[in-house]
Protein backbone atom coordinates (compact mmCIF):
# COMPACT_ATOMS: atom_id res chain seq x y z
CA UNK A 1 0.00 0.00 0.00
CA UNK A 2 1.75 3.16 -0.87
CA UNK A 3 2.06 5.99 1.53
CA UNK A 4 -0.50 8.33 1.01
CA UNK A 5 -3.31 5.48 1.30
CA UNK A 6 -1.72 4.26 4.58
CA UNK A 7 -2.12 7.97 5.99
CA UNK A 8 -5.66 7.86 5.53
CA UNK A 9 -5.71 3.91 6.61
CA UNK A 10 -3.98 4.91 10.12
CA UNK A 11 -6.89 8.10 10.41
CA UNK A 12 -9.58 5.78 10.09
CA UNK A 13 -8.47 2.58 12.66
CA UNK A 14 -7.58 5.33 15.44
CA UNK A 15 -11.03 7.20 14.60
CA UNK A 16 -13.64 4.43 14.04
CA UNK A 17 -14.67 3.69 17.12
CA UNK A 18 -15.07 7.48 18.21
CA UNK A 19 -16.39 8.73 15.02
CA UNK A 20 -19.14 5.72 14.49
CA UNK A 21 -19.99 6.47 18.71
CA UNK A 22 -19.93 10.35 17.70
CA UNK A 23 -21.96 10.53 14.85
CA UNK A 24 -24.44 7.63 15.30
CA UNK A 25 -25.60 7.22 11.66
CA UNK A 26 -29.21 6.13 11.31
CA UNK A 27 -29.70 3.71 8.57
CA UNK A 28 -30.34 5.32 5.73
CA UNK A 29 -29.06 6.48 2.25
CA UNK A 30 -27.29 9.82 3.30
CA UNK A 31 -25.24 12.01 1.05
CA UNK A 32 -23.82 13.91 3.98
CA UNK A 33 -23.72 16.88 6.35
CA UNK A 34 -26.69 19.20 5.46
CA UNK A 35 -28.12 17.05 2.54
CA UNK A 36 -31.23 15.73 2.14
CA UNK A 37 -31.24 11.72 1.59
CA UNK A 38 -31.63 9.65 -1.27
CA UNK A 39 -35.45 9.52 -0.21
CA UNK A 40 -35.55 12.88 -1.27
CA UNK A 41 -33.56 13.27 -4.35
CA UNK A 42 -34.55 9.27 -6.40
CA UNK A 43 -31.58 10.07 -7.74
CA UNK A 44 -30.98 5.48 -8.15
CA UNK A 45 -34.69 4.67 -8.09
CA UNK A 46 -36.34 1.56 -6.94
CA UNK A 47 -33.24 -0.73 -6.02
CA UNK A 48 -35.14 -3.92 -5.74
CA UNK A 49 -32.79 -6.87 -7.52
CA UNK A 50 -29.86 -4.24 -8.41
CA UNK A 51 -26.24 -4.89 -8.16
CA UNK A 52 -24.90 -2.25 -5.60
CA UNK A 53 -21.01 -1.08 -5.13
CA UNK A 54 -20.61 0.88 -2.35
CA UNK A 55 -17.07 2.63 -2.24
CA UNK A 56 -15.95 3.53 0.69
CA UNK A 57 -18.80 2.30 2.92
CA UNK A 58 -17.27 3.04 6.40
CA UNK A 59 -19.90 1.48 8.99
CA UNK A 60 -22.54 0.91 5.66
CA UNK A 61 -25.30 2.56 6.84
CA UNK A 62 -25.85 3.88 3.42
CA UNK A 63 -25.63 -0.20 2.08
CA UNK A 64 -27.65 -2.33 4.76
CA UNK A 65 -30.55 0.40 3.71
CA UNK A 66 -30.20 -0.10 0.19
CA UNK A 67 -29.86 -4.19 0.95
CA UNK A 68 -33.13 -3.45 3.12
CA UNK A 69 -35.12 -2.34 -0.05
CA UNK A 70 -33.46 -5.62 -1.56
CA UNK A 71 -30.44 -4.63 -3.69
CA UNK A 72 -27.30 -6.98 -3.83
CA UNK A 73 -25.08 -5.16 -2.10
CA UNK A 74 -20.85 -5.31 -1.95
CA UNK A 75 -19.05 -2.86 0.38
CA UNK A 76 -15.32 -1.86 -0.17
CA UNK A 77 -13.18 0.27 2.76
CA UNK A 78 -9.47 -0.10 3.62
CA UNK A 79 -10.65 0.59 7.24
CA UNK A 80 -10.58 -3.05 9.33
CA UNK A 81 -12.36 -1.38 12.21
CA UNK A 82 -14.40 0.49 9.86
CA UNK A 83 -15.57 -3.33 8.25
CA UNK A 84 -15.81 -5.05 11.83
CA UNK A 85 -18.35 -2.22 12.46
CA UNK A 86 -19.81 -2.70 8.93
CA UNK A 87 -20.01 -6.29 9.38
CA UNK A 88 -21.70 -6.18 12.99
CA UNK A 89 -24.59 -3.68 12.14
CA UNK A 90 -25.08 -5.59 8.60
CA UNK A 91 -25.61 -8.83 10.92
CA UNK A 92 -27.80 -6.72 13.53
CA UNK A 93 -30.19 -5.99 10.76
CA UNK A 94 -29.88 -9.23 9.23
CA UNK A 95 -28.99 -8.41 5.81
CA UNK A 96 -26.11 -9.78 3.70
CA UNK A 97 -23.79 -7.67 2.26
CA UNK A 98 -20.70 -8.90 0.97
CA UNK A 99 -17.39 -6.92 2.47
CA UNK A 100 -13.94 -6.51 0.77
CA UNK A 101 -11.14 -4.91 2.61
CA UNK A 102 -8.93 -2.68 -0.10
CA UNK A 103 -8.42 0.57 -1.60
CA UNK A 104 -11.09 1.58 -3.88
CA UNK A 105 -8.41 3.05 -6.42
CA UNK A 106 -7.79 -0.70 -7.70
CA UNK A 107 -11.51 -2.45 -7.46
CA UNK A 108 -9.87 -5.96 -8.22
CA UNK A 109 -12.17 -7.99 -6.76
CA UNK A 110 -15.26 -6.97 -8.54
CA UNK A 111 -15.77 -8.29 -12.40
CA UNK A 112 -15.89 -5.73 -15.31
CA UNK A 113 -19.52 -5.05 -15.86
CA UNK A 114 -21.23 -6.17 -13.40
CA UNK A 115 -22.92 -3.52 -11.71
CA UNK A 116 -25.79 -1.68 -11.80
CA UNK A 117 -24.45 0.92 -9.68
CA UNK A 118 -21.59 2.38 -7.49
CA UNK A 119 -22.60 4.33 -4.45
CA UNK A 120 -20.10 6.49 -2.65
CA UNK A 121 -20.84 8.93 0.41
CA UNK A 122 -17.89 11.45 1.91
CA UNK A 123 -15.24 9.26 0.86
CA UNK A 124 -13.44 9.87 -2.20
CA UNK A 125 -12.09 13.27 -0.64
CA UNK A 126 -9.50 10.61 0.90
CA UNK A 127 -8.56 8.97 -2.65
CA UNK A 128 -5.16 10.72 -3.83
CA UNK A 129 -5.98 9.77 -7.75
CA UNK A 130 -9.48 9.84 -8.40
CA UNK A 131 -8.84 9.30 -11.97
CA UNK A 132 -7.73 5.98 -11.29
CA UNK A 133 -10.54 5.30 -8.80
CA UNK A 134 -13.40 6.31 -11.34
CA UNK A 135 -11.67 4.10 -14.20
CA UNK A 136 -12.40 1.74 -11.84
CA UNK A 137 -16.11 2.35 -11.06
CA UNK A 138 -16.36 2.84 -15.36
CA UNK A 139 -15.11 -0.81 -15.42
CA UNK A 140 -17.05 -2.78 -12.86
CA UNK A 141 -20.45 -0.53 -13.60
CA UNK A 142 -22.62 -2.29 -16.91
CA UNK A 143 -23.90 -0.12 -19.63
CA UNK A 144 -26.05 2.37 -18.57
CA UNK A 145 -24.81 2.02 -15.07
CA UNK A 146 -25.32 4.61 -12.31
CA UNK A 147 -21.97 6.13 -10.38
CA UNK A 148 -24.16 8.21 -7.72
CA UNK A 149 -21.88 9.72 -5.12
CA UNK A 150 -21.64 12.93 -2.89
CA UNK A 151 -18.22 14.48 -0.84
CA UNK A 152 -17.77 17.46 0.73
CA UNK A 153 -18.47 20.69 -1.25
CA UNK A 154 -15.22 22.66 -2.29
CA UNK A 155 -16.52 26.04 -0.83
CA UNK A 156 -17.03 24.49 2.37
CA UNK A 157 -12.75 24.33 3.04
CA UNK A 158 -12.70 28.14 1.79
CA UNK A 159 -14.83 29.26 5.18
CA UNK A 160 -13.29 30.40 7.89
CA UNK A 161 -16.72 28.94 10.55
CA UNK A 162 -15.42 31.07 13.62
CA UNK A 163 -16.02 34.48 11.49
CA UNK A 164 -17.77 33.55 8.29
CA UNK A 165 -15.29 34.87 6.73
CA UNK A 166 -12.96 33.19 3.51
CA UNK A 167 -9.85 31.85 4.80
CA UNK A 168 -8.75 29.59 2.39
CA UNK A 169 -8.34 30.11 -1.56
CA UNK A 170 -10.44 27.71 -3.47
CA UNK A 171 -7.97 27.36 -6.28
CA UNK A 172 -5.91 25.71 -2.99
CA UNK A 173 -5.93 21.74 -4.70
CA UNK A 174 -4.54 18.70 -3.72
CA UNK A 175 -3.35 17.38 -0.54
CA UNK A 176 -4.39 18.94 3.13
CA UNK A 177 -2.68 17.59 6.02
CA UNK A 178 -3.90 18.25 9.31
CA UNK A 179 -1.77 18.03 12.60
CA UNK A 180 -2.32 18.00 16.39
CA UNK A 181 -0.26 18.21 19.15
CA UNK A 182 -0.04 14.25 19.27
CA UNK A 183 2.63 14.18 16.58
CA UNK A 184 1.69 10.76 15.71
CA UNK A 185 -1.72 11.92 14.60
CA UNK A 186 -2.64 13.39 11.33
CA UNK A 187 -5.46 14.07 9.46
CA UNK A 188 -5.31 13.99 5.37
CA UNK A 189 -7.45 14.45 2.71
CA UNK A 190 -7.31 15.68 -1.32
CA UNK A 191 -8.96 19.02 -2.33
CA UNK A 192 -10.70 19.86 -5.44
CA UNK A 193 -12.65 22.39 -7.38
CA UNK A 194 -16.02 21.95 -8.26
CA UNK A 195 -14.81 21.63 -12.30
CA UNK A 196 -11.87 19.21 -11.62
CA UNK A 197 -14.36 17.02 -9.96
CA UNK A 198 -16.54 17.13 -12.94
CA UNK A 199 -13.82 16.74 -15.07
CA UNK A 200 -12.42 14.02 -13.68
CA UNK A 201 -15.81 11.97 -14.08
CA UNK A 202 -15.84 13.19 -17.83
CA UNK A 203 -12.01 12.12 -18.09
CA UNK A 204 -12.86 8.41 -16.92
CA UNK A 205 -15.20 8.19 -19.61
CA UNK A 206 -18.27 8.77 -17.84
CA UNK A 207 -21.34 10.87 -18.63
CA UNK A 208 -22.44 13.31 -15.78
CA UNK A 209 -25.98 13.54 -15.60
CA UNK A 210 -26.38 15.92 -12.85
CA UNK A 211 -24.73 18.28 -10.08
CA UNK A 212 -26.75 18.95 -7.05
CA UNK A 213 -25.58 21.52 -4.45
CA UNK A 214 -28.04 20.49 -1.53
CA UNK A 215 -29.40 23.46 0.74
CA UNK A 216 -28.30 23.38 4.21
CA UNK A 217 -30.16 26.15 4.89
CA UNK A 218 -33.15 23.93 6.11
CA UNK A 219 -32.27 20.69 9.07
CA UNK A 220 -32.98 17.95 7.66
CA UNK A 221 -34.36 15.24 10.97
CA UNK A 222 -31.76 12.32 9.67
CA UNK A 223 -28.64 14.22 8.98
CA UNK A 224 -26.80 13.22 12.25
CA UNK A 225 -24.49 15.80 11.65
CA UNK A 226 -26.40 18.60 11.84
CA UNK A 227 -24.82 21.16 15.25
CA UNK A 228 -21.66 18.34 14.98
CA UNK A 229 -17.87 19.70 14.67
CA UNK A 230 -18.14 22.97 12.20
CA UNK A 231 -21.57 22.02 10.85
CA UNK A 232 -23.63 24.53 12.47
CA UNK A 233 -26.53 26.53 11.18
CA UNK A 234 -24.30 29.91 10.92
CA UNK A 235 -22.20 28.23 8.43
CA UNK A 236 -24.79 25.73 6.61
CA UNK A 237 -26.66 28.77 6.16
CA UNK A 238 -23.85 30.34 3.47
CA UNK A 239 -22.45 27.18 2.06
CA UNK A 240 -23.48 24.04 1.12
CA UNK A 241 -20.86 21.06 3.14
CA UNK A 242 -21.74 18.23 0.07
CA UNK A 243 -21.71 18.25 -3.29
CA UNK A 244 -23.58 15.21 -5.05
CA UNK A 245 -22.71 13.80 -8.75
CA UNK A 246 -24.92 11.30 -10.54
CA UNK A 247 -23.19 10.11 -13.44
CA UNK A 248 -23.48 7.13 -15.99
CA UNK A 249 -21.70 4.69 -18.09
CA UNK A 250 -23.06 5.03 -21.77
C1 LIG B 1 -16.31 9.62 6.25
S1 LIG B 1 -16.22 7.89 6.09
C2 LIG B 1 -17.70 7.61 5.14
C3 LIG B 1 -18.19 6.22 5.29
C4 LIG B 1 -19.57 5.95 4.70
N1 LIG B 1 -19.54 6.07 3.25
C5 LIG B 1 -20.61 6.86 5.29
O1 LIG B 1 -21.19 7.65 4.54
O2 LIG B 1 -20.86 6.81 6.48
C6 LIG B 1 -14.93 7.65 4.87
C7 LIG B 1 -14.57 6.18 4.65
O3 LIG B 1 -13.78 6.08 3.46
C8 LIG B 1 -12.82 5.06 3.66
N2 LIG B 1 -11.72 5.27 2.68
C9 LIG B 1 -10.95 6.38 2.54
N3 LIG B 1 -10.08 6.22 1.53
C10 LIG B 1 -10.29 4.99 1.02
C11 LIG B 1 -9.69 4.23 -0.03
N4 LIG B 1 -8.69 4.74 -0.79
N5 LIG B 1 -10.15 2.98 -0.27
C12 LIG B 1 -11.15 2.46 0.48
N6 LIG B 1 -11.76 3.13 1.49
C13 LIG B 1 -11.34 4.37 1.76
C14 LIG B 1 -12.41 5.23 5.12
O4 LIG B 1 -11.77 4.09 5.64
C15 LIG B 1 -13.76 5.55 5.77
O5 LIG B 1 -14.39 4.38 6.23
Amino acid sequence: MIKMTKEIKKWWEETSQNYQKECDIPIDIHYGPGSPNENHYKLMGKLKGKKILEIGCGGAQCGIAMAKQGAKVIGIDLSTKQLKFAKELAKKHKVDIKFYKGDIKNLKQIKSNSQDIVFSAWALLYVDDLLKCFKEVKRVLKKNGLFVFSLNHPFWWVLDKDNMKAKRSYFKTGKYTQTFSDKTKKFVMYRHTVSDLHNIVVKAGLIVEKIIEPDSRKRYSYDPWYNLWDYKLKALKIFPPTIIFKARKK
